[in-house]
């Protein structure tokens, strides 16, 4: 049974996902942008007095990871394990405040994907069938192979080494069967056709597309969620049935009562936001079940707009025909990506900002999640971090008109009237005041809508309107006259602490934004910012201290110059070590670099810095190579690893034998040597070029 106490009448229960990020690398600026704008809207659901239940969980299976680790030489859970250990850094770094965090990889999860598959089968035998599917079988690896891991020549345009679904160099579209001369990127083998049965979720029932209409169209969805969704639902091909079987070996679930068969990983992701608040809720002493079943209990989901499909069709499908004890989704909140300067962020390019870079420099998570609110609204809207705006945007509203209010307004007080505030002003106080109060219903609505852009033009406003006072009131100007009496000090001792109430009230509006700082301020002034509905004045403040700094441009230099300026002095604008001198592609052809595979490596007697490496380059024989990176690596973590490798350097004669070779790995002027690794689905021998 649930142990909480009756809540009072109004208040609800709030179950709170954010996507759940795939757990083969550490958070990207999209992850973080997501989860600020769903912990912006928690905390403010927090402060209205609602019970939130705010989870999220990695996600762990599937082809890639499996082979990632692969790769890796280690276990799927070792990958899974190492990749979760880098979360909370991230999360709590930018105070994002997930009740729980949990992994799909879970007894839960394993337990709740079955049992929903079962009772689909079993309530709606018309919704799970079986059929045989033709796919590509990579005869080497003795898998089948995803699409992303058939390369061939593109059926239109010949082109070479074009992936299974679209060709790059023409455009063309097409099936992976249709590829020319298709070869296993994962072994290199040319794969054969082969059948095997599959298990589909039929999402063309008539039930199924009938309930769909009435949930996507029933308007709780974004209109243009909606929208889509209709086009989907109307398409002329029907609704497409689901395949959410896939062939050992799979790292994933397996399905109950057939041998060898795996749930796709995407049948049971979504089903880890439950499997994370069944965990989270057992923490509680809760019931899964009874909880579900409350209803005072909404279920809502923030995603991005490229799985839309999955959260609006799939998703609620499920949970309505496995039926009780699960429920259907209240709504889907779906945003927009974050561009960089208008361009896509690109990892791989090197554009765009680091979470780790960024949290590694020291700069205040505050500033990026104001900046973000201010762009943040409920459309499903791409939203762009410019450096030169994210610097304007933080030092003039957050430093030049918030905080400022209680730097001018603190100082007089604790210097003349020894932090005590008054509360006998005037009417144009008492008027300036309500002005604040009386805008606090529209911003509530704003945060509630997640219109968090309007809301912070709304506080906005509200703090030029204060500062607007001070500036015509001039404080400073009565300090100065306070001397010659004739009641300046009392005018000086109003002004300020009406400006420091001023001051609490907008700390109380960006509170959801500006956790840190409202926890800061509630100590400050006494007084608690993280209750919505605290109309109590102020009776006192402590001495100011910086609340918020501003952005020095040269920290922003350091954010956009990456991870090896973040390892040094932050915002110390590293110069890179300039390139080498100009070659010609043949200079470089004439290196003939290898992935190899470390079968095993072992400490040298004597060397302060070698490791001997034994590896397998793919020729049928193995290499022995001495690496100086004894520093950074403990021969065990090795083993397994595939890298790549100079393989034609000329044979050297060391004092501890032959080294056949060198192994390539990445360093700086900081500490610190990092081995290169091939993507997944690399092997001993291929060509790096
Ligand atoms: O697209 C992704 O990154 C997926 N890992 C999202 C899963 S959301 C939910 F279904 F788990
Ligand atoms: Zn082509």
């Amino acid at each position: 049974m649930s142990s909480s106490p009756p809540r009072p009448p109004g208040r609800r229960r709030l179950f709170v996902t954010t996507a759940l990020p795939y757990a083969n690398g550490p958070f990207h600026i999209g992850h973080i942008m997501e989860y600020i704008q769903a912990d912006v809207w928690v905390r403010f659901q927090r402060m209205q007095g609602h019970e939130v239940h705010f989870v999220c969980a990695d996600d762990t299976h599937g082809a890639p990871i499996m082979l990632k680790a692969e790769a890796e030489g280690v276990t799927p859970e070792e990958l899974v394990g190492r990749i979760a250990a880098t979360r909370p850094k991230h999360l709590a770094g930018f105070h994002i405040s997930f009740d729980h965090w949990h992994s799909t990889d879970s007894p839960e999860n394993v337990e709740l994907s079955q049992d929903i598959f079962r009772k689909l089968r079993d309530r709606v035998p018309s919704l799970v069938t079986t059929r045989p599917v033709e796919q590509f079988y990579d005869p080497v690896k003795a898998m089948f192979l995803p699409d992303r891991y058939i390369k061939g020549e593109c059926p239109k345009c010949a082109a070479k080494d074009q992936y299974g679904d679209a060709c790059e160099v023409c455009g063309a579209v097409y099936a992976p069967t249709e590829l020319r001369n298709p070869y296993s990127t994962i072994s290199g083998a040319t794969p054969v056709r082969k059948s095997s049965e599959h298990y589909f979720f039929r999402l063309s029932d008539p039930a199924c597309v009938e309930f769909l209409r009435e949930w996507t169209q029933g308007g709780r969805l974004q209109p243009e969620v909606a929208n889509k969704a209709l086009e989907w639902l109307a398409g002329d091909a029907g609704m497409a049935d689901w395949d959410i079987s896939r062939d050992a070996p799979y790292f994933g679930i397996e399905i109950p009562d057939a041998p060898g068969k795996y749930f796709y990983v995407w049948l049971d992701a979504p089903i880890g936001y439950l499997a994370s608040l069944k965990a989270h809720l057992a923490h509680l002493g809760a019931d899964f079940a009874t909880f579900l079943a409350g209803e005072d209990v909404d279920q809502y989901h923030f995603i991005g707009k490229d799985i839309v499909y999955f959260h609006t069709l799939f998703w609620p499908a499920m949970l309505k025909f496995a039926g009780a004890p699960y429920k259907v989704p209240d709504n889907v909140f779906v945003h927009g990506f974050i561009t960089f300067s208008g361009e896509k962020m690109s990892k791989s390019r090197g554009t765009g900002v680091s979470p780790d870079v960024y949290l590694d420099l020291g700069l205040n998570p505050e500033w990026l999640r104001y900046y973000l609110a201010a762009k943040l609204n409920a459309r499903v809207e791409d939203i762009d971090f410019n450096p030169d705006d994210f610097l304007a945007r933080v030092n003039s509203d957050l430093v030049g008109k918030y905080v400022n209010i209680a730097s001018r307004a603190a100082n007089f007080v604790t210097r003349h009237f020894d932090g005590h505030l008054t509360t006998a002003w005037e009417a144009p106080e008492e008027r300036l005041l309500q002005t604040l109060r009386d805008a606090q219903p529209a911003i509530a609505r704003a945060y509630a809508d997640r219109e968090f852009g309007k809301a912070v033009r709304e506080i906005m406003r509200l703090a030029d309107l204060v500062n607007q006072y001070v500036d015509a009131e001039k404080p400073w100007e009565l300090a100065k006259a306070m001397a010659t009496g004739g009641g300046f000090r009392e005018r000086l001792h109003q002004i300020c602490s009406v400006s420091l109430n001023a001051f609490f009230l907008l700390t109380k509006y960006l509170a959801p934004i500006l956790p840190a700082t409202a926890e800061r301020v509630s100590t400050f002034l006494n007084e608690n910012a993280l209750d919505w509905d605290n109309v109590r004045l102020l009776s006192h403040c402590k001495a100011y201290e910086h609340l918020i700094t501003r952005i020095d441009p040269r920290a922003i230099d350091a954010l956009l110059a990456g991870p090896k300026a973040a390892a040094q002095t932050p915002a110390g604008g590293v110069a890179p070590e300039p390139a080498a001198a100009e070659i010609g592609i043949d200079d470089f052809a004439r290196v003939d670099l290898r992935i190899a595979r470390i079968v095993a490596a072992e400490h040298v007697e004597g060397a302060a810095k070698l490791l001997q490496l034994t590896l397998d380059v793919g020729e049928g024989r193995h290499r022995t190579v001495f690496a100086g990176i004894k520093s950074a690596y403990r021969p065990e973590d090795l083993v397994g690893r595939l890298t790549p490798m100079v393989a034609n350097l000329a044979p050297r004669k060391m004092k501890f034998g032959l080294s056949e070779g060198m192994v390539l790995a990445a360093s700086g002027d900081g500490p610190g040597i990092f081995l290169l690794a091939p993507d997944a689905g690399a092997q001993p021998g291929m060509r790096v070029k």
